[in-house]
C-alpha cells in the first residue's frame, strides 16, 4: 500500500482575513477553503476563464467566482452552475493541529 505525502502549505493564521486563501506550491496554484473547521483544496484558477477563485464568495460549500459568477463545489471541484462547466482539480487536505497540509501527487 502506498501513501502520498502531506506537505505543510499553510496555517490556520492564513484564514484571519479570509476563509479561501491562494498557496503556490509544487508548480501549482491552489486554493485553499476553511468551512466550519475542515479545510478543502482545488485548483485556483477558473476552468471557465482566468479568474482567482480564492478572490470569489465562499458560501458553504461553495466558491463563486468573482468574474461570471461560475460556482463550484469546493469538496468536489464539481461545476455547480454556468457559465462554469469543468470541474476543478482538487486534492486531498487536512488539518493537523493549527497546520494545513496537502497531498500532491
Ligand atoms: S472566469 Fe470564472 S465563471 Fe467565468
Amino acid at each position: 500500500m502506498s501513501s502520498a505525502a502531506w506537505t505543510p502549505v499553510a496555517s490556520l493564521d492564513d484564514f484571519a482575513a479570509s476563509d479561501a486563501v491562494k498557496v503556490d506550491v509544487g508548480g501549482k496554484e491552489i486554493a485553499i477553503y476553511l468551512v466550519d473547521g475542515s479545510v478543502y483544496a482545488t485548483a485556483n484558477r477558473c476552468t471557465h476563464g482566468d479568474a482567482s477563485l480564492c478572490d470569489g464568495f465562499l458560501e458553504r460549500h461553495e466558491i463563486e467566482c468573482p468574474h461570471h459568477q461560475g460556482r463550484f463545489d469546493v469538496r468536489t471541484g464539481a461545476a455547480l452552475c454556468a457559465p462554469a462547466e469543468i470541474a476543478l482539480a482538487t486534492y486531498p487536505a487536512r488539518l493537523t493541529g493549527d497546520r494545513v497540509e496537502l497531498q500532491l501527487d
